[in-house]
């Protein structure tokens, strides 16, 4: 455990690759792990497994204040979500649920509440576990503007969709590409109402992607916060660290 609690804080939009570096981050480091986006698409599958339009702001509002949610926060299993008693780890990634998740995401009393509940878990994380990479679209600005650590990670539009398309389809050829579109750049587009994460705000460190590998990115992360948070002195400096 790192001797003062610790957050990153990780943003950015769909296709960056946050999520899966923000994991490999917090396993690396012993931390626990927030997908805070998960907890967005679980309160979509509850709305629609209750026949609630989710268009319609006052209910599903209320939908959230009364979640039965559990989100697993360790990074060395998978993110399991369960509503209600159900696992719904696999259904939030699918289609129907990533097409309807911005109705849900731009409602403002629905982020009160999730927020609320985001930072509860973090400050649980911080006191269980000595911190937490919490990742989302307003980690950085909103939810815990006060991290150690505040990072944006971005990646062209171009290779963004490449790697979505990869991951639901298995290949990136053109056809791919236009089914993958609407999950990518439209999804971005509504959500970016409600939430900056295109651009790093004012003390936010922004990394580039387009060009990187996975472990590249994870690496640089690594650099960022190992950088900042352990300044060592002559006596405590590990050489084995040093081109780390
Ligand atoms: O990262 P993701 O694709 O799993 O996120 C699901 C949706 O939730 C996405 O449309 C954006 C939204 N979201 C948000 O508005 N704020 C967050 N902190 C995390 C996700």
């Amino acid at each position: 455990m790192p001797e003062h609690p610790l957050t990153i804080a990780v943003d950015g939009p769909s296709g960056s690759g946050k999520s899966s570096v923000s994991k490999a981050v917090a396993r690396e480091l012993g931390l626990g792990y927030l997908d805070t986006g998960a907890m967005y698409r679980a309160l979509t599958w509850w709305v629609l497994d209750e026949g609630i339009d989710p268009t319609d702001q006052a209910k599903v509002a209320d939908a959230s204040r009364s979640l039965p949610l559990e989100i697993a926060t360790d990074p060395t299993g998978p993110v399991t979500v369960t509503v209600n008693g159900t696992d719904i780890t696999e259904a939030i990634r699918e289609t129907w649920i990533s097409s309807q998740v911005s109705a849900v995401a731009t409602n403002l009393d629905v982020r009160a509440e999730l927020r609320r509940r985001q930072r509860e878990l973090i400050d649980q994380l911080r006191a269980d576990r000595g911190g937490v990479v919490a990742e989302g679209r307003d980690i950085t600005t909103v939810v815990a503007p006060d991290a150690e650590h505040r990072i944006l990670v971005t990646a062209s539009e171009e290779a963004r969709l490449a790697r979505r398309s990869t991951e639901l389809h298995g290949t990136a050829g053109a056809e791919q590409i236009e089914a993958t579109r609407d999950q990518i750049s439209r999804r971005d587009r509504d959500d970016a109402t409600v939430s900056a994460f295109f651009e790093p705000a004012e003390g936010v460190v922004g990394l580039d992607t387009s060009d990187l590998s996975f472990e590249q990115v994870v690496q640089a992360v690594l650099d960022l916060v190992r950088g900042e948070v352990a300044p060592q002195t002559p006596e405590q400096s590990d050489p084995s660290k040093e081109d780390r």
